[in-house]
């Protein structure tokens, strides 16, 4: 049994001091946006009861989906890179970036030199983005027992109202590439990237340019999970695969209070195992229910996996 939990959009606070020049940008927008409703919604309390909880739960990784930071200001993003030593070690923990972790042109060099041990697969040879300049890093695979972690990358400056995402053709091809190799090793794929990859989930202005593409890989190559954040919501949906369906899940922003238009903090468990040369999978969902309660168990129940009997 393999146990993975799915924690996404943390968009860690409060904001650092800004200046005159960092806004002069769609960061602004970002700004207004974060004191008029985020800095009420998001909070480090509920985050940091979801990441106790994820502790005592003691999974064998974490899959940390993105937006850890809000306007990309450095001071953000290196706070973010102190919170994510305090998740877990880069062999614990698996992240890929967000729109946000890209805010504006060049955040995303500055976000990825900083959290880089926690988006390298296991055949990386450096540690650092110099030495990596000029190499693809996305997608990148992890394999922690039966289970391959493959990062995509969706994440990409965008004007001003805008929250799109875009994964390249070169990263759709080593995606394929991967998929493939993997399902013949027999392991377990879990596909992570920011926005969600089914058309519609968002509106037009968030949404992931050219799904269709994704899709088109996932239905010729396979996938048995899809993992994703953005939209912060608790959502299940599907993608064909040759196999079958294969679920495409969304989990709440881990720093979310209740009481809010989306749902309060909270994240998933997939407890994965093959029996039979098929995969099994048990999902928990575990968050706050309430400004009294701790996080609790939310839901539990079986989730069908492609090549499920
Ligand atoms: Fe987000
Ligand atoms: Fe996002």
């Amino acid at each position: 049994m393999f146990t993975l939990a799915h924690m996404s959009d943390p968009h860690l606070g409060p904001l650092p001091a800004v200046n005159a020049r960092q806004l002069a940008s769609k960061r602004i927008l970002g700004y207004l946006n974060w004191q008029g409703n985020r800095a009420k919604a998001f909070t480090s309390h509920y985050l940091e009861s979801i990441v106790a909880d994820v502790r005592a739960m003691a999974p064998d990784h974490i899959a940390l989906c993105g937006d850890l930071v809000n306007l990309a200001l450095p001071a953000e993003i290196i706070n973010a890179a102190v919170w994510l030593r305090s998740l877990g070690s880069p062999q614990d923990v698996s992240l890929v970036p967000g729109n946000h972790d890209a805010y504006v042109p060049g955040a995303i060099r500055s976000a990825r030199q900083h959290w880089l041990p926690y988006m390298l697969g296991d055949d990386a040879q450096s540690n650092t983005l110099e030495e990596l300049d000029g190499t693809p890093s996305f997608p990148y695979l992890r394999v922690r027992g039966d289970v391959a972690i493959i990062g995509v990358s969706s994440a990409a400056a965008t004007g001003p109202f805008m929250a799109t995402g875009r994964i390249g053709k070169s990263q759709l091809e080593r995606l394929a590439a991967l998929l493939e190799t993997c399902e013949k090793q027999g392991l377990c794929r879990v596909v992570m990237l920011h926005h969600p990859p089914v058309k519609g989930a968002t509106p037009h202005h968030k949404r992931l340019v050219a799904s269709r593409r994704f899709a088109q890989v996932i239905a010729k190559y396979g996938a048995e999970l899809i993992l994703h954040g953005h939209t912060h919501l608790d959502t299940q949906m599907q993608l064909p695969g040759p196999h079958g369906a294969v679920p495409v899940l969304c989990v709440p922003s881990a720093s979310n209070g209740p009481g809010g238009h989306k749902p309060a903090a909270a994240y998933k468990l997939y407890h994965i195992s093959k029996e039979e040369n098929h995969w099994h999978c048990l999902m928990e969902t575990r968050g706050i229910q309430d400004k009294k309660s701790g996080v609790t168990s939310l839901a539990k129940a079986p989730l069908i996996l492609p090549n499920s009997s």
